[in-house]
């Protein structure tokens, strides 16, 4: 069972989304398989891992209604081939690709 981390405050704009995509990034790159999920409307956990909501043909909207699976959704992120350090070191040897995966918020 993966360890769930939620990073939550009611006050807007005090780098809860930032703080998610940063801790993410520094578990992916220690090895560690990462699923990010974006719940916002905003998008903004998607657009800052790289990926374009207009682009998604399956997002957090489409589980949370009942049209997809999770497993479906789940797309891999730019993390995946820009950090290095022991995630690369694990990949290059035939391990569990360990890195960022996210599910993402569509454009809607
Ligand atoms: N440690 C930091 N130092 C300076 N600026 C920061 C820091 N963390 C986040 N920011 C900036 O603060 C702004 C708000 O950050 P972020 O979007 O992560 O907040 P949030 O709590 O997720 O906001 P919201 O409540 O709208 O979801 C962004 O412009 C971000 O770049
Ligand atoms: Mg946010």
């Amino acid at each position: 069972m993966g360890r769930v981390i939620s990073i939550a405050s009611q006050k807007g704009g005090v780098g809860k989304t930032t703080t998610a995509i940063n801790l993410g990034a520094c578990l992916a790159q220690e090895g560690k398989r990462v699923l990010i999920v974006d719940i916002d409307p905003q998008g903004n956990a998607t657009s800052g891992l790289g990926v374009n909501g207009n682009d998604q043909r399956l997002s957090t909207y489409e589980v949370l209604i009942g049209h997809a699976e999770i497993t479906e959704a789940i797309m891999p992120t730019a993390l995946a081939t820009t950090l290095g350090g022991r995630g690369r070191a694990r990949r290059d040897a035939g391990a569990r690709d360990p890195t960022a995966h996210m599910l993402g918020q569509g454009a809607g």
